[in-house]
């Protein structure tokens, strides 16, 4: 399909050489804007299983932003609750944030506001019950500053929910999945090419930082390969 082709060929292109990460994204994804939702229904596993859970606990009246929202996509797992609440799709990539834009229009959200920001900085108009991140942090340089961002913005006892690609560290803490060495060197490489980065310590940081109320590891398939990459889904609140 001419579509998939165009995809692909972003993706061995990789992210320019442009100096400012805006610039990068836009590079990247302008291209594959249009395609964009239906390549990653097939390779960002786990998404609507972790709306569904964030969903089940967002209180009344609730306030909500993604954090790296591209599209907008995963706000339509949670279109039940939309009239319930606000949300703010947040995204740094114009391109992108003009096809969540549509989608808004299109399905009447008058709860939802897209806006153009970099989420290591940005400021919610008012104290959010939820913060959801679905495979933003690992394109996020500082993804350190973006999740400390997020719980600056959160009530106490309000909700992240992270979905993400991954590598283990070397020696997990226990009853968490250990990667073995070539795998820990070989996700990084291979999606490192397309501006993503799976980190050892993501994991590990959300946990600290957060009180843990359910947290998967697994994998998922990677179209046009026969790999399957780990991800995990966490959904923790701050303390
Ligand atoms: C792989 S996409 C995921 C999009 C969406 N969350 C999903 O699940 O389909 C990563 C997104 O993070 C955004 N992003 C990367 N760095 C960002 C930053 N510093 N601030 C805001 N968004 C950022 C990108 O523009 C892109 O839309």
């Amino acid at each position: 399909m001419a579509s998939d082709w165009r995809v692909l060929w972003s993706l061995l292109r990789g992210q320019s050489r442009a100096a400012d990460h805006r610039a990068r994204l836009e590079d990247f994804y302008a291209p594959q804007a249009e395609d964009y939702d239906r390549v990653r229904e097939r390779m960002l596993h786990g998404r609507r299983e972790l709306c569904a859970q964030l969903a089940a606990l967002l209180p009344a009246g609730f306030r909500l932003a993604e954090f790296g929202a591209g599209t907008a996509r995963n706000l339509a797992f949670l279109e039940d609750r939309l009239a319930e609440g606000r949300c703010w799709a947040v995204d740094l990539c114009p391109a992108l944030l003009e096809r969540a834009r549509q989608r808004i229009a299109a399905q009447r959200w008058t709860t939802v506001e897209a806006v153009e920001a970099d989420v290591t900085r940005w400021q919610a108009p008012e104290p959010l019950d939820a913060v959801l991140m679905s495979y933003s942090l690992t394109m996020i340089p500082d993804w350190f500053a973006a999740i400390d961002n997020a719980l600056a913005q959160l009530k106490p006892g309000g909700l992240l929910a992270v979905v993400d690609f991954y590598v283990s560290r070397p020696h997990p803490e226990p009853g968490l999945v250990r990667h073995g060495w070539w795998e820990r060197a070989f996700w990084p490489l291979w999606f490192g090419h397309a501006g993503v980065r799976p980190q050892p310590d993501l994991l590990p940081y959300l946990r600290y930082r957060a009180q843990t109320l359910a947290l998967v590891e697994g994998r998922g398939r990677l179209p046009w390969t026969p790999w399957r990459a780990p991800y995990f889904r966490f959904l923790g609140r701050r303390a």
